[in-house]
């Protein structure tokens, strides 16, 4: 009999609820109408849709739920806020802001705008914890600047960013503020509204819901012109029959994070706090990169010197989990964000990422931490010998 691997890679996807599923089926099975049809299939579909749009935006403090645009995941979000925003801002402008450790979708849409469509892009430098300063922002604004687009929360570290004081910067002068918060909304702690965004991307399988659905949050009355255009749906902002099912999973999924349904994070931060302290005990020079508190509760990204992380995990097969390094899957470059907070390529390639989630159990955290010491013991390089 094998026994499955301990799961510790819930920032990469977590399991879907039953809930979820249940709420799924009847939309894959006898309700398959299409919400733009005027007759009673399309009506019971369309209700559907609208319950879920609700459910996504109570889940992010949206005050209109129209203001929740469905995509098919954070990726096309991403694209969809920042050249959107920007194609349509042009008459105003042609310089956009990110960050040095954003997730590759948003570098590559802001890659997208300079290579396609002649903007300039700036990236902005991160702390050693991965915290950019809103004055650093401030600093490379200028009159040209229509976007600013800043993570909510690191995926490899788990840092989160102060978007409540980059708003402060930018809303007076009239910038769009965009964050990326596939990693952070389903931990209850997004809300649109008080940390003042203007977008934000947002996806399902990141919070218990099903893969391939996702959303942009637009502040109402903000213009985003569309990148797929062609049925009018999505208030014409995303054509193409909605993704019912998807979309009703994604809502449950909401709804139930929203209720507390899901265990909720408090018990992700203590279980992630053992194994942190577990491992910082028992391997001999290991550090953890990302902000020590403001941080996403299930987030463990862990440095083990001399140890190559892909090794560790290859050896370690009684768990799931993922390389700081190895994200960029294949290139075998250095990961990005680890080099940006002043790793040096070894560093990053002797990088772990533990991701904890509402599934997890004290066993799992016993037995990974076992795990892992008792591999990085024999990895570890012999110390070296005084003379
Ligand atoms: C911060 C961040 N942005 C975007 C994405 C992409 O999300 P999706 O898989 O929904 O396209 C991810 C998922 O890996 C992510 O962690």
């Amino acid at each position: 009999m094998t026994t499955e691997p301990i799961y510790l890679d819930h920032q990469a996807t977590t399991p879907m609820d039953e809930r979820v599923l249940q709420a799924m089926l009847p939309y894959l099975t006898r309700e398959y109408g299409n919400p733009s049809s005027p007759h009673v299939f399309g009506q019971a579909a369309a209700r559907a849709v609208r319950t879920a749009r609700r459910r996504v935006a109570d889940l992010v403090g949206a005050r209109n739920e129209l203001e929740i645009v469905f995509t098919s995941g954070a990726t096309e979000a991403d694209h969809l806020a920042i050249v959107g925003t920007a194609l349509a801002a042009r008459p105003h402008g042609g310089h956009v802001v990110t960050t040095a450790i954003e997730h590759k979708a948003v570098l590559a849409a802001c890659r997208r705008l300079v290579d396609h469509h002649g903007y300039t892009a700036t990236r902005v430098a991160v702390d050693r914890h991965g915290r950019v300063r809103p004055e650093d922002i401030a600093a490379v604004l200028t009159p040209h600047t229509v976007l600013v687009s800043v993570m909510h929360a690191n995926n490899e570290i788990g840092t989160l960013q102060r978007l409540a004081a980059i708003a402060g910067i930018t809303a007076p002068r009239g910038i769009v503020l965009h964050t990326d918060a596939a990693q952070s909304a389903g931990h209850g702690l997004l809300d649109v509204t008080e940390l003042g965004v203007d977008l934000a991307s947002l996806s399902a399988h990141k919070l218990h819901g099903p893969k391939g659905i996702g959303a942009l949050y637009i502040r109402r009355g903000l213009r985003v012109t569309a990148l797929q255009t062609g049925g009018g749906q999505e208030r014409g902002l995303r054509a193409g029959t909605p993704n019912v099912p998807a979309i009703v999973g994604f809502g449950a999924a909401a709804h139930l994070i929203t209720l507390g349904a899901i265990p909720p994070p408090p018990r992700v931060r203590a279980l992630r706090d053992r194994l942190q302290g577990r491992l910082l005990t028992e391997i001999p020079g290991a550090t953890v990169n990302g902000h020590p508190h403001r941080r996403l509760p299930g987030n463990l990204s862990l440095t083990l010197p001399g140890i190559e992380a892909a090794d560790l995990l290859d050896r370690v097969r009684g768990i799931a989990a993922s390389t700081g390094s190895a994200c960029d899957t294949g290139s075998g470059e250095p990961s990005h964000v680890l080099t940006a907070i002043g790793l040096t390529r070894a560093q990053a390639r002797a990088t772990l990422r533990l991701s904890v989630g509402r599934t997890s159990t004290d066993t799992d955290i016993d037995q990974a931490a076992d795990l892992l010491a008792r591999a990085a013991h024999t990895m570890a390089p012999a110390p070296a010998r005084s003379a």
